[in-house]
C-alpha cells in the first residue's frame, strides 16, 4: 500500500488531506507521561529505543495522525558534539560550557564521528519501522544549523538571543564557523536516519524568527538548503520539510531543492500560497492555541480548506502542541482535517 503521506508531499492527489503535529508525541498524552516517568527523564526516555519507538507510536494510535514523528529532540546533536546536554526540570535544556571562541569548536566532535554516536535514534527508527502500518509515513528531522547553534552559544534557551547576535554582528566567522561544523554533522546524521529508515524529513529552524529578514539567507537558511541538496543528490525520493519559524518578510527570497514548506501560525496561509503555493507543497498552519476550544479548532479547519481545496496541502499546527491540550481535542482536530478535506 502506497502512503497518503508521501505521495501528498510530492503533491500527488490524494483522497483526503494528510495531518499531523509538531510535537504530537508528548505532554499532553497520559500515556506518554507514564512511558516517560518509567524512563526516569526526558534524556533517558531518547536514549531507550524501546521506550521511544512506544511514544512515537502514541500519537498514530491514539489521536490517528497520518505520520509518526521519530520521538527524539533536536539537542542530541550537540550533545553527541560533546557538549553534555542536561534537562533541568521547570527551565528546559542546558550545556554548562556554551562556545565561545575557536578552540571551543575545535574540540567539538564533528563529522562522522558525531554521526555515528547517535546509534539510539536509528536503532529507534528500525524499531518503529517494524511496528508502523504500512500506509503510515515515519518523519526523521533535525534542527536546522542556527536553532542548534543558539543553544550551543547561549547554553540555554533565550529570549533576546543576545550572545549569539553579539556573535553575528561582531565576529560573523566565528558564527559560521559553528554553523559550518553543525552542518556537517547534521548532513551525516540524517543521512544515517534516511538508511535506517525514515520515510520524510523535517529540518526544525524554531528560531528562525531572531534573525533580521535581510540576514537570514547567510546565517541560517543557505545551510539548511545545503543539508537538502546533499540529502536529495542521494536520495530524491524522500520528501523534505523545511520549517522556519515566522519569517514572512522572507517569503518572496525562499529558494532550494526541497518538497514542503512548513508554514507556521503566524503567516496566512493565503499569503504562503500566492507566494510559494506554485513551487512547494504547503504544511500548516492553525495556531497551536485553538486546540483549547473544539469550535475554533473546526473554525480554523475550515478557512485553512477553503484556502488550500485539498491541493499541494499537508495540515498541521503552525508550531508544536502544548502539554494541557485535552487529547480529545487533538483528535477533534485531527477528525476534522479529515472531514473537511475528503474527496466525495
Ligand atoms: O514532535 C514530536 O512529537 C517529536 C519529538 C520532538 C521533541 N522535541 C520532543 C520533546 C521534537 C521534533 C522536538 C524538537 C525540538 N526540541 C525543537 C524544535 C521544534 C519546536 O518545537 O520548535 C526544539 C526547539 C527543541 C528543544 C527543546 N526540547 C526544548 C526547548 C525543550 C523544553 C521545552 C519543552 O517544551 O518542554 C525540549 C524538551 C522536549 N522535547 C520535550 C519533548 C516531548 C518535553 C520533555 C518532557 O517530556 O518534559
Amino acid at each position: 500500500m502506497g502512503k497518503i503521506f508521501i505521495d501528498a508531499c510530492f503533491g500527488k492527489e490524494t483522497p483526503y488531506t494528510p495531518v499531523w503535529m509538531m510535537r504530537q508525541a508528548g505532554r499532553y498524552l497520559p500515556e506518554y507521561m507514564a512511558v516517560r516517568a518509567k524512563a526516569g527523564n526526558f534524556l533517558n526516555l531518547c536514549h531507550d529505543p524501546k521506550k521511544a519507538c512506544e511514544v512515537t507510536l502514541q500519537p498514530v494510535d491514539i489521536v490517528g495522525v497520518d505520520a509518526a514523528i521519530l520521538f527524539s529532540d533536536i539537542l542530541v546533536i550537540p550533545d553527541e558534539m560533546g557538549m553534555d546536554l542536561e534537562f533541568i526540570k521547570g527551565e528546559g535544556p542546558k550545556f554548562n560550557d556554551p562556545i565561545t571562541c575557536d578552540e571551543d569548536i575545535d574540540r567539538l566532535i564533528g563529522g562522522d564521528e558525531a554521526a555515528s554516536k547517535l546509534t539510539y535514534v536509528y536503532d529507534t527508527i528500525k524499531l518503529i519501522k517494524e511496528r508502523l502500518a504500512e500506509d503510515k509515513a515515519l518523519i526523521g528531522f533535525t534542527g536546522a544549523p542556527w536553532t542548534l547553534a543558539t543553544y550551543m552559544i547561549e547554553g540555554q534557551g533565550t529570549k533576546t538571543y543576545n550572545i549569539c547576535k553579539k556573535m553575528m554582528y561582531s565576529n560573523p566567522e566565528l558564527l559560521h564557523k559553528i554553523l559550518a561544523k553543525v552542518t556537517e554533522v547534521v548532513k551525516l546524521y540524517m543521512q544515517r536516519q534516511i538508511e535506517a529508515g525514515i520515510d520524510v524529513v523535517q529540518i526544525f529552524d524554531s528560531w528562525a524568527s531572531a534573525i533580521e529578514p535581510g540576514k537570514y539567507d547567510e546565517f541560517s537558511w543557505k545551510y539548511m538548503v545545503e543539508i537538502a541538496d546533499y540529502l536529495k543528490e542521494r536520495y530524491p525520493h524522500i520528501p523534505i520539510i523545511m520549517f522556519p519559524k515566522g519569517v514572512p518578510a522572507f517569503l518572496d527570497k525562499v529558494y532550494g531543492n526541497f518538497d514542503v514548506f512548513g508554514v507556521d501560525w503566524s503567516t496566512p496561509m493565503a499569503f504562503a500560497k500566492e507566494r510559494l503555493g506554485d513551487r512547494y507543497v504547503l504544511q500548516g498552519n492553525m495556531e497551536p492555541c485553538r486546540l483549547y476550544s473544539k469550535e475554533a479548532t473546526t473554525h480554523c479547519v475550515e478557512v485553512i480548506q477553503e484556502t488550500m481545496q485539498g491541493k499541494r496541502h499537508i495540515f498541521n499546527l503552525g508550531h508544536g502542541i502544548l502539554p494541557d491540550v485535552p487529547v480529545e481535542n487533538a483528535k477533534h482536530f485531527v477528525n476534522e482535517c479529515h472531514r473537511v478535506s475528503r474527496k466525495k
